[in-house]
């Protein structure tokens, strides 16, 4: 049987650097399912169809494939054929995904790809509801969080070492803005699961997180062989 741990939480709390890092130390597979909800979401901006139109994104669905490979461990993930892995991580992707996210029929669509990879793989799979709702039987479920201002903070300083030069407040803005869609949604919407562990990464740097994810992670997986 594969091993699958869950790890939920905001946007920003630093899911994806832990989780594909985690994952390389174990020997895991890591799947980030915010790439799912940013290429329906990069699907409905080229198609010029509001992200917030559930009809209307609903429509498209059946023109859509999405696909997740791996190369050299380090996910792809194709639109119909193409690697959208960089055109995704555009800033209007991300509240397109937040937007398309809302929509059952889009949580349907991508829902077996996501239970295929967790069935025939070890997996840590990132996401809102990986430990409510697509891996309720998950064996560890993490919720990794940290304050709304740290998150600003630590997109900011990613930003500058690009060389961009980002605005704290607005970024605060849209991470606030983030986590109010994503936990009010009706359905599947951003929620600690009742058997997950609370991880709060406020005051750690990445090195301290990752060491303390795998503790974590080894303490639940020996409990249970
Ligand atoms: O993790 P991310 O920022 O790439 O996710 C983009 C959006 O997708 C996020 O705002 C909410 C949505 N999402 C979701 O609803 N369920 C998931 N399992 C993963 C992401």
């Amino acid at each position: 049987m594969s091993r699958n741990i869950a790890i939920d939480g905001p946007a920003g709390a630093g899911k994806s650097t832990i989780a594909r890092e985690a994952a390389k130390q174990l020997g895991f597979i890591y799947v980030d399912t915010g790439a799912l909800y940013r290429s329906i979401g990069l699907y409905a901006l080229r198609n010029g169809v509001a992200t917030d139109n559930a009809a209307e994104v609903e429509k498209l669905l059946p023109a859509i494939k999405v696909e997740l490979k791996y190369l050299d461990g380090v996910q792809k993930v194709f639109l119909n054929g193409e690697d959208v892995s960089e055109a995704i991580r555009k800033p209007e992707c991300s509240m397109a995904a937040s937007d398309v996210s809302a929509i059952p029929s889009v949580r349907s669509f991508l829902l077996e790809l996501q239970l295929k990879m967790a069935r025939e793989n070890d997996v840590i799979m990132d996401g809102r509801d990986i430990g409510t709702v697509i891996l309720p039987n998950a064996d560890v479920k993490i919720f990794l969080t940290a304050t709304p201002e740290e998150r600003a903070n630590r997109r900011f300083k990613e930003l500058v070492e690009k060389g961009e030069n980002p605005d704290y407040d607005k970024l605060l803005d849209e991470i606030n803005q983030r986590d109010y869609n994503d936990s009010h949604r009706e359905v599947a919407p951003l929620k600690q699961a009742d058997d997950a562990i609370l991880f709060d990464t406020t005051k750690l740097g990445k090195e301290e997180v990752v060491t303390e994810l795998l503790r974590i992670i080894a303490e639940k997986l020996e409990g249970e062989y």
